[in-house]
C-alpha cells in the first residue's frame, strides 16, 4: 500500500468513527428527550381520585386462600386490584417503591423500566404458603410489568401457588416481556395460569380514567 493510500484509509476511518461517536450521542440525547416527556406526560395522570383512597375492606374474615399483591403509582391497577380482591373476598397486599415517588420519582420510573433496572419495594418478601392464588399487578411500563412486579417475583417462593399477572397499561405491552415474567414465576415454584389486564387508550382526554377501570373490572371479572 502506498502512502497515498494509507494517508486515504486512515481518514476514511476518523470520519467512520467521529459518525459512530455523533450517531451514539444522538441516540442518548433522544432517548433522554423521550424519557423526560414520558415522564412529564406520566406525572400529569398522577391523579388518584377518590375511589383509590377509598380503603379496601374484606365483607368477611373467612380466608379465601387468595392474596392479591399490586403496585399501582397512579391508581389505576389498584382500582383493578380492589376489585379482584372484593371478588375472592381476598387480603390485598400493596408494594411500595420509594424511588418512584415525588417530584423525579416519574424520570426515575421511566429510566429504570427503560433500562429493565430495579429497586428495592417494600415488603420485599412475603409468607405465601397459606395461598392457593396469588394476583400480581402492576402497571405496564417500556412494554413489560413495572420493575417492582419483577423484584417481588425474584425474591419470593411461589411454590404450589397458581399466580395470575393483571395489569392495565395505555396502548400495547410485549408478550415476550409477559412469558419471561411468568418464567420467573415458574422458576420459583408457582405455576403462572393466567394474564388479564385493562388497555385504557392513548393519553388523551378520552383516556379510560380510574373510575372507568372499575367499571371495566367488573365487566372482566364477571
Ligand atoms: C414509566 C412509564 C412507562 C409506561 N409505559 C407504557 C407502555 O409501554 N405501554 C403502555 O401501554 N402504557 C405505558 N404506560 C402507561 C401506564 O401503563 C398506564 O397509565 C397504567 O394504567 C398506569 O397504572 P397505575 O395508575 O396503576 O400506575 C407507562 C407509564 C409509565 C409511568
Amino acid at each position: 500500500m502506498n502512502i497515498r493510500s494509507a494517508i486515504k484509509q486512515e481518514a476514511l476511518a476518523m470520519d467512520i468513527n467521529r459518525l459512530t461517536i455523533k450517531g451514539t450521542s444522538m441516540l442518548k440525547i433522544i432517548v433522554i428527550i423521550v424519557l423526560i416527556i414520558a415522564s412529564w406526560s406520566f406525572a400529569m395522570q398522577k391523579n388518584r381520585g377518590d375511589y383509590v383512597n377509598q380503603p379496601y375492606q374484606r365483607a368477611s374474615e373467612v380466608s379465601s386462600k387468595t392474596l392479591v399483591v399490586v403496585y399501582s403509582l397512579t391508581g389505576n391497577t389498584e382500582a383493578l386490584a380492589k376489585e379482584i380482591a372484593k371478588k375472592h373476598n381476598a387480603e390485598l397486599l400493596y408494594i411500595t417503591a420509594e424511588a418512584y415517588e415525588g417530584g423525579r420519582g416519574g424520570t426515575s420510573a421511566a429510566y429504570d423500566a427503560w433500562f429493565e433496572k430495579e429497586k428495592p419495594i417494600e415488603p420485599a418478601t412475603v409468607n405465601l404458603g397459606q395461598y392457593d392464588t396469588v394476583y400480581l399487578g402492576s402497571p405496564i411500563w417500556w412494554y413489560r410489568p413495572a420493575p417492582p412486579l419483577w423484584t417481588f417475583i425474584k425474591s419470593n417462593d411461589f411454590s404450589s401457588t397458581d399466580v395470575i399477572l393483571f395489569n392495565t397499561f395505555n396502548s400495547k405491552f410485549k408478550q415476550k416481556n409477559i412469558d419471561k415474567f411468568a418464567a420467573i414465576v415458574e422458576a420459583n415454584g408457582g405455576t403462572f395460569k393466567d394474564h388479564i389486564y385493562i388497555r385504557r387508550g392513548r393519553a388523551t382526554p378520552f383516556q379510560k380514567n380510574t373510575q372507568d377501570v372499575v367499571n371495566e373490572s367488573k365487566e372482566l371479572l364477571k
